[in-house]
């Protein structure tokens, strides 16, 4: 009997997600509740993403989105966009030999253009360097909003179209999904969110269309290896159907 999830892959519908994708949020509130400067927030933010990442790659997670930088975070004080700017430079400055060694490929989504060129050079060389690497995936949305990648993609597209090289009568969605910065990526089976929020702010628009959600209340810093652990196990207890009706459903 055919349904509709029978064109997801058997990932999908096993317990272990393939592709996790996190809304780290709550360093500010996290700083704040300690009488710290936000910036301090932010720094143990990185620490926590260390660590994710570690326990993803333990989880046998084969690829992981980190939201570091919204399209809309340039809107923050001067000042805490020149901190998580710097933040970003000084994780990949002292974190991309060990993610390399440890066979992570690093991969960044957002837009690039219009970017300081010391940071653009930094993403394209962490890319270059461990674009071999095959034991885990690591997706930094970097300067990303779901709305801008798909305005991006439909210049891209209607560019394809002009040049002949795609039929307007014949787009689909995989024709659409294949000019966005996630080409090549999976669709997230998880998107876990810290801090309380219960919203997107604008992470993954497209491609959470079926994603199962997790919201938890630990504000970013103090997420830890359990909490990824406690949302993993989460997703594997839910049902996911894709529009259409479970296997043990089809003949009632
Ligand atoms: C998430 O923490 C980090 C980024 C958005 C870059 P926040 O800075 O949003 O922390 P809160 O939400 O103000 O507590
Ligand atoms: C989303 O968090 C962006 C990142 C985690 C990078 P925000 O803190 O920017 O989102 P809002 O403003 O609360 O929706
Ligand atoms: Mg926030």
């Amino acid at each position: 009997m055919h349904w509709p999830g029978a064109r997801h892959s058997e990932s999908e519908r096993m317990s272990t997600p393939e592709h996790v994708a996190i809304i780290m949020d709550g360093n500010g509130r996290w700083a704040k509740s300690r009488g710290l400067p936000r910036i301090a927030g932010h720094r143990a933010g990185v620490e926590a993403l260390r660590q994710t990442v570690r326990a993803a790659s333990d989880h046998g997670i084969r690829w992981l989105t980190v939201y570091a930088f919204s399209s809309e975070n340039w809107s923050r004080p001067k000042s805490e966009v020149t901190d998580l700017l710097g933040l970003l430079k000084i994780f990949i400055r002292r974190d991309l030999a060990e993610l390399h060694q440890s066979g992570v490929r690093v991969k960044v989504i957002g837009d690039r253009q219009g970017l300081a060129t010391d940071i653009k050079g930094l993403l394209d060389e962490a890319e270059a360097l461990t674009s071999l690497n095959t034991a885990m995936n690591l997706v930094i949305a970097f300067n990303y909003g779901g709305r801008d990648e798909i305005v991006r993609a439909a210049r891209k597209l209607v560019a394809a179209v002009k040049a002949g090289q795609v039929d307007a009568d014949s787009i689909d969605a995989d024709t659409l999904a294949n000019f966005l910065d996630t080409a090549e990526i999976p669709d997230p089976d998880l998107v876990i969110r810290t801090s309380g929020e219960m919203r997107l702010s604008n992470f993954l628009l497209w491609q959470a269309a079926y994603s199962e959600f997790v919201f938890l209340p630990c504000y970013w810093p103090d997420f830890t290896r359990s909490d990824l652990a406690h949302a993993v196990q989460v997703y594997s207890a839910r049902e996911r159907r894709f529009g259409g009706v479970a296997p043990r459903d089809v003949a009632l």
